[in-house]
């Protein structure tokens, strides 16, 4: 099949402008579920058609339900109440993205129609076992395929329900093995269809959006530390239609923001960006690694805090990442590699085992590519350690994405360092995060083009 290429040329000036990025993909899945489980029209405001959550809107058009889309970020989604959706009519095609088989698959385990979730090649090698068990726990009725290489791993297509009539999902308590906001979250939906509370303790908090929209749309929800607990609403019309401004995703800004810390005489702004304390990792480790930063706090939006960035040309040194760090910028990683690959030093990425396990093995794929640009890079079981090369260019390199959105990103922000044409291979993958990221760079003075 032909795959699209990006030519990435040697920056000539630097990097600069304000620029506003795509809607945040983890908060936007979570607000189109809610929206379709409250009782009325619901609008999200800002939505930015990544693939991933398009993925989800056509699975509630699939289970039945309107949503109503101008094409220029305004959807509305009428939605019917918790007992409101329909047996989907086809199986549901999450593509690329494990956050809607994982949240999805909590939502279904709980309703009385049975339901297949399938993904594309890359979603299909992911594992489920982390969400299989724990619902299964609860009465659900949930089955994966084996996994091709861990005998007790379960991999999609997932095969859900239905529950039995006057059948509901049981309580329950349960200590997350590892810090994940998709299996929290796909847990907290399954408990809005149980009989009793859901309780969850996870090892080090991970994002909270599903926490924040339901504590902001009254659900009863509390969270200490890092124990979260929801009780089953009694009334099937609890949630109220409410309306947001989806804010721009961090995750997405922060190869911009990268690229103006290592680009020389750049300076970049990131507009309406989301701002969540279990996601500015980022922030963290640019600031700590030496980066010239300035954030300034804007509101809130359905209790997510948002403002604007900017980060400036910076002189990097190496640092240690780890922990609770790590947990607050796992999705970073990848770009946060490239701004080690400029840091005087070594920098070591500690605690990030769950890299394996992501849309590629990002640990495996970032060494690759780290050295075929002429940074060294070891490879550790759970993490990696980066000899960054502070001057001078690197080496023009041509990059196979591996279907991976993060890695050709991160790919086309370091070929713009390099002593020459950079190819990335096979980036259509970067439409399921950043649709606009090719035209965003360019505005910004970056020289970058798509082939196909
Ligand atoms: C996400 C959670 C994270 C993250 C993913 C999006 C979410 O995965 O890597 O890109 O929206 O819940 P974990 O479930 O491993 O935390």
């Amino acid at each position: 099949m032909p795959t699209t290429r990006l030519v990435v040329n040697p920056v000539r000036g630097g990097l600069r402008g304000s620029v506003p990025v795509p809607s945040d993909k983890s908060i936007s899945h979570r607000a189109l579920i809610l929206a379709a489980l409250a009782s009325g029209h619901s609008d999200l405001r800002g939505f930015s058609y990544g693939e991933d959550n398009v993925a989800t809107l056509n699975a509630f058009r699939n289970m039945g339900l309107v949503v109503d889309d101008d094409g220029q970020g305004l959807v509305r989604v009428q939605g019917r109440g918790l007992n409101g959706l329909s047996a989907p009519r086809t199986p549901i095609d999450c593509g690329n993205s494990g956050t809607t088989m994982r949240l999805l698959a909590g939502l279904l385990s709980g309703q009385h129609f049975a339901s297949q979730l399938t993904g594309d090649a890359s979603l299909t090698r992911r594992p489920m076992g982390r969400i299989v068990i724990p619902l299964r726990a609860r009465g659900a009725i949930l089955n994966g395929a084996p996994h091709p290489s861990k005998p007790n791993e379960l991999t999609p297509p997932l095969e859900i329900g239905p529950l039995p009539d006057g059948k509901r999902l049981s309580p329950l308590e349960y200590q997350l093995p590892m810090s994940s906001a998709q299996v929290k979250s796909s847990l907290l939906l399954s408990g809005l269809y149980a009989s009793g509370p859901t309780t969850l303790a996870e090892p080090i908090v991970s994002r909270d959006h599903t926490e924040r929209m339901m504590e902001a749309l009254a659900l009863p929800i509390r969270t200490v530390g890092s124990i979260v607990s929801l009780h089953p609403p009694a009334d099937p019309h609890a949630i109220k239609p409410f309306s947001i401004d989806l804010p721009g995703d961090l995750s997405a800004a922060a190869f911009l923001l990268t690229a103006a810390a290592i680009v020389p005489d750049s300076q970049i702004t990131t507009r309406h960006t989301g701002l969540n304390p279990t996601r500015t990792g980022i922030i963290d480790v640019i600031r700590m690694l030496g980066g010239q930063m300035a954030t300034s706090a804007q509101g809130e939006t359905l209790n997510e805090p948002y403002g604007e960035i900017t980060v400036a040309t910076s002189r990097l040194r190496g640092g240690v990442i780890s922990g609770e760090l790590s947990v607050r910028s796992i999705d970073e990683i990848p770009i946060l590699c490239a701004l080690a690959a400029r840091a005087s030093g070594t920098t070591e990425f500690c605690d990030v085992g769950e890299l394996r396990v992501k849309e590629s093995d990002r640990i495996a794929l970032m060494v690759r590519l780290l050295r075929a640009f002429g940074v060294e890079a070891t490879e550790r079981e759970d993490g990696l350690a980066v000899e960054g090369r502070p001057t001078g260019p690197l080496s023009a390199a041509r990059i196979e994405s591996g279907g991976d959105h993060r890695i050709a990103m991160t790919a086309a922000v370091l070929g713009l360092l390099a002593d020459g044409q950079t190819i990335v291979e096979d980036v259509d993958c970067i439409a399921t995060s950043f649709p606009r990221f090719v035209g965003t760079l360019r505005a910004l003075g970056a020289e970058i083009e798509v082939l196909t």
